[in-house]
């Protein structure tokens, strides 16, 4: 596929088909990820894979729990002072979905980089998070490449560490997202996105 049309196919994906996946593009898509740039030249990082159902389950109670609770119908219907805004209505289509899309993904990598903290004080030591989230954009193109789709979920809070314990990853490292990859479900019914202007955003030479 053109390198184009990939990055016009990507998409997060919340609703995956139960169809198998050849083990041999998930081996290229992380090859992918291993091209990326790395800002000390040492391409330390890891990927912790799950495949089965059981896998997934004992990984992921805290987006599970996260999920059950949401009262979308209440989010998306109930009483505003204002318009619902287009990332409003995204995250009533997400949020119930962070366990499901997992789950459901034939296979959940889970990339994770050498660092213990991500307190800083300047903005190059944001590096190690810098240089993993080029893997994850790496692997997010190569999937959509595929004709797969990718999930992605942010760990929020205590979540990052309970993961982290369940799957014994050592103290030094942390992980920065959860991917699903698998088949898009086509019958996933996508809310519309705020969409960027470049006439906008594009400022030559100063900011004007
Ligand atoms: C840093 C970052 C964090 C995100 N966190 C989540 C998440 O925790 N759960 C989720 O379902 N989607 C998450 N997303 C996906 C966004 O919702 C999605 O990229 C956005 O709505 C644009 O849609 P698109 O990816 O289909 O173009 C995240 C995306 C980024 C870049």
């Amino acid at each position: 596929m053109d390198f184009y049309e990939a990055v016009s196919r990507r998409r997060t994906v919340r609703q995956f088909l139960r169809k198998e996946v050849d083990p041999e593009a998930i081996r290229r898509i992380l090859e992918a990820g291993n091209s990326a740039p790395t800002w000390n030249h040492n391409r330390n990082w890891s990927y912790v894979v799950l495949r089965t159902e059981e896998e997934k389950e004992f990984a992921f109670g805290y987006a599970k729990r996260f999920a059950e609770k949401f009262d979308a119908d209440k989010y998306l219907n109930g009483y505003r002072p204002y318009p619902i805004t287009l990332a409003q209505r995204m995250y009533g289509h997400a949020v119930p979905l962070q366990y499901t899309m997992l789950r459901d993904a034939p296979y959940v990598i889970i990339p994770v980089f050498k660092g213990a903290s991500v307190k800083v004080e300047f903005l190059s030591k944001f590096n190690p998070l810098a240089t993993i989230w080029c893997v994850i954009e790496n692997i997010f193109l190569a999937t959509a490449a595929e004709g797969l789709g990718c999930s992605m979920r942010i760990p929020m809070e205590d979540e990052h560490d309970e993961v982290k314990a369940k799957l014994k990853v050592p103290p030094t490292y942390m992980i920065p997202a959860f991917i699903g990859i698998g088949y898009a479900d086509p019958r996933e019914e996508l809310p519309e996105q705020n969409r960027a202007d470049l006439a906008k955003q594009v400022h030559y030479g100063r900011w004007k």
